[in-house]
Formats: structure tokens, sequence, C-alpha cells
């Protein structure tokens, strides 16, 4: 089944079809066509230049802010907002027609100490605690009421390892039920907004359990979800797409829609800095670590080409629930991934390279999406 996001997609397609100037199935949003949105997280500094506006416009039929809309950029001392970037990014999908997604009201990263904790570090009493969320919640929902189509409410709020939910300053002020009162807050303040649970590592079995608990608790308790999203910051070889294809099928029995809503797939090497950034080193980089900055060998672009051909065969199967692919950036240059786990990586995670040209990986999923793939048996 459909949700208003595509058919509002469609007819922003439709819409746009003749300005694009493209024939169909040149781009990856007509590529797409009806079967699901194809997204790009983006930062405002990308709007200053026309060309890489027009990119945006031609290939993506969803926009998500990278970092603008979430909590410590928008809200950064109680009861200052700070929307200039945010309503950036909002004006461009709006005049483009594109899907606008919200991302995020809570975090446990990017949101200011005092919405949760005392100056002196103690959690908030719960009375507080709510009070501000509520207060965010109202002020942020309510300024993008019409142009924002659905709100990562909560972003990342489960355990990694044994524990359930992740201990967050918010859980800390307010208690278990935080996740339920900021759904219940966003439906107040606007009862037309798509509503997500976003996460990642989700689509692994122990934290996909945790997920399913989560969801259907909220829904027991009455809250309205309307899709959860795995982020989708994969690597070159894991998760397999078996794993994306049982965590996608184990939603869509729930009844939930789906959105994979931060993609990339990580070309380096990780072992060597993440083990040394655990043991409190600087992680200097040495060739070993971040051995492409020149380019990336034709093995190796082969490698991300059939990575994200099969990753796209699973959307195209599920494209009865999945309503979005996101990609965590537009093109190479913009990715998280040049600065993480540690500064000055040059990775290739996306589809397009750093001068906004189309790489194999790009022309994969365009094959993949041409070829229309198999649909799962409903
Ligand atoms: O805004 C400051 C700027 O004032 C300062 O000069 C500059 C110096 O480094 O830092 C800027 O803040 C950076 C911010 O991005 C905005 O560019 C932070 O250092 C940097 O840590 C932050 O990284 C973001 C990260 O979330 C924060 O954890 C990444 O860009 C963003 O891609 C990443 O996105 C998250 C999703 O929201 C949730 N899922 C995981 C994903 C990847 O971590």
């Amino acid at each position: 089944m459909k949700s208003t996001l595509l058919l509002a997609a469609c007819c922003c397609m439709t819409l746009l079809a003749g300005s694009r100037g493209a024939s169909a199935h040149e781009t990856l949003r007509d590529a797409a066509g009806d079967r699901f949105l194809v997204g790009a997280a983006i930062a405002p500094a990308i709007l200053n230049d026309p060309a890489q506006r027009a990119m945006l416009v031609k290939h993506f039929s969803s926009i998500t802010g990278e970092n603008a809309f979430k909590p410590d950029q928008v809200q950064p001392k109680p009861g200052t907002f700070t929307f200039a970037e945010a309503d950036r990014i909002a004006a461009f999908a709006t005049q483009n027609k594109q899907v606008l997604i919200g991302h995020t009201l809570l975090w446990h990263q990017q949101t200011a100490k005092w919405m949760f904790e005392a100056p002196d570090g103690s959690p908030l009493p719960r009375e507080q605690g709510l009070a501000n969320l509520r207060a965010h919640i109202n002020t942020v929902v309510g300024r993008y009421r019409g142009q924002v189509h659905g709100w990562d409410v909560v972003n990342e709020a489960l355990d990694d390892g044994e524990p359930y939910l992740r201990q967050t300053p918010a859980l800390r002020s307010i208690g278990d039920d935080y996740i339920l009162r900021a759904f219940e807050f966003a439906r107040l303040a606007d009862p037309d907004v798509q509503l997500y649970y976003n996460d990642y590592n989700i689509e692994l079995p122990h934290k996909r359990a945790k997920a399913i608990r989560l969801l259907r608790e909220l829904k027991a308790a009455g809250a309205r979800v309307d899709a959860v999203g795995i982020q989708g910051h994969w690597s070159l070889s894991s998760p397999d797409v078996q794993t994306v294809d049982d965590a996608v099928a184990a939603f869509k029995a729930e009844g939930l829609r789906v959105h994979i809503t931060e993609l990339d797939v990580d070309v380096l090497p990780r072992a060597t800095v993440t083990a040394d950034i655990a043991a409190g080193g600087n992680a200097i980089l040495s060739p070993a670590d971040n051995p492409y900055v020149d380019g990336l060998p034709t093995a190796v672009q082969t490698r991300l080409a059939e990575r994200y051909a099969a990753l796209f065969r699973v959307f195209l199967k599920h494209d009865d629930a999945i309503e979005r692919v996101t990609f965590w950036g537009p093109s190479d240059g913009w990715s998280w991934l040049n600065s993480w786990p540690t500064k000055g990586r040059t990775n290739h995670p996306l589809l397009f390279d750093r001068q906004f040209k189309p790489k194999p990986a790009f022309d994969a999923v365009m094959g993949v999406l041409r070829e229309g793939g198999e649909r799962a048996t409903p």
C-alpha cells in the first residue's frame, strides 16, 4: 500500500519532469518512479552552488537536513531558536517540490545539555525535562507544519549491547516513557505530519528484536508510528544483503512501512583507527588507513557498484513496504565518512564523486532500477 508520501512524490515528479529537462530513466528519481522516493541529506552550504542545486533537483525527490534541524542547531539555548539554516533547506525543498524530511526531534547527540541536565550534570526533574521536550517539539514541528512531510521523532534510542534502551539524558530525566511522550507531542503539534523511529544496526537480529519490541510497545500505548527508519551506514561486505532483506520483511510483517534513511557504503578500512580511538590514541592516519586519496581504484569501484546493485535489488523486492531510500550526503565530498571515525579521510561512499559526476555505482543502481527487479510475493 502506497502512502501519501509516494502520492506526493508522484505528483512532484510529474510537475517537475519538464522543468528538469531530463527524459524518463536518466535520473535516480525518474528511474525509481513510483516505487520509492530517492533522497539526499544535505548541508545548507551546498545550496550556494547553482550546479549542485541543479543536481539535487535532478536526481533526488526527497531532502533531509543532515544537521540543520537537530535540537542543538535549532534551540541552542532555552527558548532561543535559530532556524536560519533549517529554513534554507526547507525553502529549497519546498520550492522544488521535494519531500522534506525533518531530522531529528530527539537524539542523545547534538542536543544541548540544558534540555535534560542541570549545570552540575544531574538529570533535570521529570516535569522539567518533559516541559523542555514538549516546548521544543511544539515550536519546531509547528514552524515546519505543511513543509516537513515526516519527522524522525526519536533517533537511536536503542542500546547496542545487552540493555534494551540506551541510557540517554532524556531517559535519565524523564524516564523510559520519554520516547512515547516525544511521539505524542509531535502528533499533537501537527496531526498530519508523518512520524518515524530511526536507528542504526536495526537490520541486525539482536537490535532488530529490540526495535520490534519498542515499536510494539509504542503502538500498544496508543502512539502512531508511521514508519521505521533503517539508517543503512554500511560497508562493502557488511551486513550481507540477506540480513537487510530479512529485516525489511520483519518490519513489514509488523505492519510498518520502512525507510532507508542514511544510506552510504564505507570503502575504507576502519579497524585500525577505530581500535586506536577506543584505546585513547590520536588516530594518526597511516597510508594503509586512508588508501584512496588519489581516487578509488577500478576494482574497488566495481565492488562498490556490485554492493549498491545488490542492496537496490532488495529495496525493489520490498517496494510495497519501502517508501524512501535516502543517501547520507549528495556526493562523496560532502560525506560525514571523510571525518569519521577520524578526520582527514578520503572516502568514496556515495553514487556521485567529488565533482558530482556519476560513478560506476550510479550506473549499477540505475541498471537495477530500470530493470525493475524482483518483487516479494505479498
Ligand atoms: O557546527 C560546528 C561548527 O560550528 C564547527 O566549526 C565545526 C568544527 O568541526 O563543527 C561543526 O559541527 C559539526 C557538525 O557535524 C556540523 O557540521 C560536528 O563537529 C560534527 O561532529 C557533526 O557531525 C555530524 C554527526 O551526525 C554528529 O554526530 C555529521 O555531520 C552527521 O552526518 C552525523 O549524522 C548522523 C545522524 O544524524 C544520525 N545517524 C548517524 C549519522 C552519522 O553519524
